[in-house]
């Protein structure tokens, strides 16, 4: 039986309907209410708002609950790989032996860059930051070839997926090569996603880069926990760009820039920062909680907190476990996770952040992973929108396929003058 939702105003009577979402989320369904009323809704910051519904990933922030296409999050992490993950969260199921085979063939074949690509990397400065480099050239992309994707054209979809998941790598391993001086080492058609990626990073063209087991696995898991989450700053971005029907690779450019900020993607390298300064400061864990919780000092538990999540992150658990692991096999006795760990611990029975469901996020213990693989600080958010880029062409391929698909297009409450009559500068 219908549910619906009454909003009475000036003696008006609206009766919104109640819409009950997969896992019994109930949302009130707005999308009639400034043509019956002239009302519109305010929430800044869409935090009571959704803009969609959507069947790729299910959060629950209450309960810690994270899951892609139905399957746990903490299922994924311990079976599945990055490559099978992006394709279970672009085309909605697990690849049978034959997908996977045909996607892993089409990442192979896609790995490398147009030649004249290769070029831009000399232009841009050694000190650049890799996410302006990473939107350029996901978006210069587009210039050699716009992708051509018909709506519901899977097979066309799953080669330019293929492309920007492939090239997501070559790209980010380039720009650290050419800010370090080295030369730039192509994709090996004989490795896998991540190997290829490390050896695209690490090796030489004197010298290959083996990566160890547990190094790969670490990196795949590290992929596989950033590959979605439901509708957070990057992936709205994606799916606005998308409602406006840009190609699919100026809208994943559009998602690596709003990932960048310490609010968003940019949060597991400010974490690394805020560690490595309290290392260098002689700041304890607790004395740096004391200075979080006095305002004046403006400053924030980096990798603490989230939108959505008012309990455990469940990717910083599986993190913090993937962390001892890999640290425990290299034999690297990492400082920095012991002070997150304190941090963390403190925190976590501090009734400042107890009070305000302040958990540890996924960027709180995942620098500690990239820090031992050898990824340079200033590339960790170029890896969250590595693993990310499922995501978003996922989101993406739910616009772009929908027939009745509208462009995002939000209102606003006018606060600023009213109607003012010009003056002459002479008379200003
Ligand atoms: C990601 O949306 C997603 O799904 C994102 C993400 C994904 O996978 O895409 O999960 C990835 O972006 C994770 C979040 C990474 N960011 C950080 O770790 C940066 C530090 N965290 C925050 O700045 C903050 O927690 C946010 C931005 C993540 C969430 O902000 P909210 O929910 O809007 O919280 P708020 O700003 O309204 O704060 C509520 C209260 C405030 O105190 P009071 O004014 O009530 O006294 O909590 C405080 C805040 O000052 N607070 C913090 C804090 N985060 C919130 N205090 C100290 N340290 C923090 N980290």
């Amino acid at each position: 039986m219908a549910e619906y939702a009454r909003l009475e105003v000036d003696g008006h009577v609206y009766e919104l309907p109640i819409l009950t979402g997969t896992e019994g989320e109930r949302a009130v369904d707005i999308s009639k209410l400034r043509t019956q009323s002239g009302l519109i809704t305010l929430d800044d910051g869409y935090g009571n708002t959704g803009s969609c519904s959507s069947e790729v990933t299910f959060i629950d922030g209450d309960e810690g609950i994270l899951r892609y296409r139905g399957y746990p999050i903490e299922t994924l992490a311990e079976h599945s790989s990055f490559v099978e993950t992006a394709y279970l969260l672009i085309f909605g199921h697990l690849p049978t032996q034959a997908e996977r085979e045909h996607f892993s063939d089409l990442l192979t074949e896609y790995s490398a860059l147009h030649e004249s690509m290769m070029k831009h990397f000399d232009a841009f400065p050694t000190n650049s930051h890799p996410m302006a480099i990473m939107s350029a050239m996901i978006n210069s992309l587009s210039t050699h070839e716009r992708p051509k994707i018909e709506p519901g054209d899977d097979a066309a979809l799953e080669i330019y997926a293929a492309k920007l998941i492939s090239k997501i790598r070559t790209i980010a391993a380039a720009s650290y090569k050419s800010s370090i001086g080295q030369p730039i080492i192509y994709p090996r058609p004989d490795l896998r996603y991540v190997d290829n990626f490390l050896h695209m990073m690490f090796s030489l063209p004197y010298k290959e880069y083996e990566a160890s087991p547990e190094v790969s696995h670490a990196l795949n898991m590290f992929l596989v926990l950033h590959a979605d989450h439901e509708q957070n700053c990057s992936t709205s971005t994606v799916r606005m760009v998308a409602s406006g029907e840009a190609n699919l690779y100026a809208a994943c450019s559009a998602g690596v820039v709003a990932l960048w900020g310490p609010k968003h993607g940019g949060a597991n390298t400010e974490v690394v920062t805020m560690l490595q300064r309290m290392r260098r400061e002689g700041i304890s864990p607790q004395e740096f909680l004391n200075q979080v919780k006095d305002k004046k000092n403006n400053r924030r538990l980096m990798g603490f907190g989230h939108r959505v999540y008012r309990n455990f992150d469940p990717r910083s658990k599986i993190l913090r476990g993937a962390a001892d692991r890999l640290l425990t096999a290299m034999k690297i006795d990492d400082p920095l996770l012991g002070m997150a760990q304190e941090l963390a611990d403190l925190a976590l029975n501090d009734d400042y952040f107890v009070e305000r469901k302040l958990y540890p996020n996924v960027d709180f213990y995942s620098g500690v992973i990239l820090r031992a693989i050898g990824i340079p600080l200033n590339m960790y958010t170029v890896m969250f929108s590595m693993g990310r880029m499922p995501g978003w062409i996922a989101n993406w391929k739910e616009i772009h396929d929908n027939p009745g698909q509208k462009i995002y297009r939000p209102r606003q409450l006018y606060v600023g003058s009213e109607k003012r009559e010009w003056v002459p500068r002479h008379a200003r």
